[in-house]
């Protein structure tokens, strides 16, 4: 077992609902596919290009493989893999991957939130949330974000979480069926002292149940 896992993170109360972070579980498939199938033209400009089609990888009948795979991965300790609860409800994800130990204690972290709860605070609450934990109890000092220069919403979750912009990333993912140029933001464990979570608190973007 890695460090940091298995874990529930807050709750944390902002504008949209109270936001939890919990591990992915088998019986959430319905839930989001339903929202993944519904939300396809919000999402699909965003993420990685799906070579079965979005349909497909998103139906019910593949979350079981996914979330075997996120499970897998996060017993090996490469992967910090959350479901987004707003309200008692799934709402997204947020998942810290590709975790690299040794001299360099890095990894990534990307989200999304489903486009009826968003604008409301949950993926700044997420991101607070899942940012704190990676660096106290996961060990971790470094989290790098990578994300388009047009996708304005995930930039000021960003920028207002206190990632810095980094340098530009030139054709580096395959979104929506180009290789996309993507911004790098980081931060590292010294930046945060006391904690993001402890920040939006004091800052009034969110408060402790
Ligand atoms: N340009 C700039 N800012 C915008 C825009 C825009 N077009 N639209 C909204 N915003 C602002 C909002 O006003 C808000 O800032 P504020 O609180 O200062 O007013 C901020 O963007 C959004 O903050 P939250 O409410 O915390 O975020 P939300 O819960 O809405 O989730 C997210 C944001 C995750 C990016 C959501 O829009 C989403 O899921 N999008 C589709 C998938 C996606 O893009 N995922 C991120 C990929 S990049 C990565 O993972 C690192």
């Amino acid at each position: 077992r890695h460090p940091g896992w298995p874990v529930r993170l807050g709750p944390l109360q902002v504008r949209a609902g109270t936001v939890e972070l919990r591990g992915p579980r088998l019986f959430d498939g319905s839930t989001w596919s339903k929202l993944r199938i519904r939300d396809r033209a919000y999402l699909e400009q965003w993420e990685p290009t799906a070579q079965e089609g979005w349909d497909q990888r998103n139906a019910t009948m593949s979350w079981p493989a996914q979330w075997s795979s996120l499970r897998g991965m996060a017993r090996r300790g490469t992967t910090l893999p959350f479901m987004i609860l707003v309200d008692g409800e799934v709402a997204g994800q947020i998942t810290i991957g590709n975790i690299v130990r040794g001299s360099l204690l890095s990894a990534w972290i990307g989200y999304w939130v489903a486009a009826d709860r968003a604008g409301g605070g949950v993926a700044t609450a997420a991101v607070a949330l899942l940012t704190d934990h990676a660096f106290r109890d996961a060990g971790l000092h470094r989290l790098e974000a990578t994300v388009r220069p047009e996708n304005g919403p995930s930039i000021r979750v960003l920028t207002k979480s206190g990632y810095r912009e980094e340098g530009l990333f030139k054709r580096y993912l395959d979104v929506a069926g180009q290789w996309r140029d993507h911004l790098c933001f980081a931060l590292t464990t010294e930046e945060v002292p006391d904690g993001l979570v402890r920040r939006l608190v004091a800052r009034g973007e969110a408060r402790f149940p």
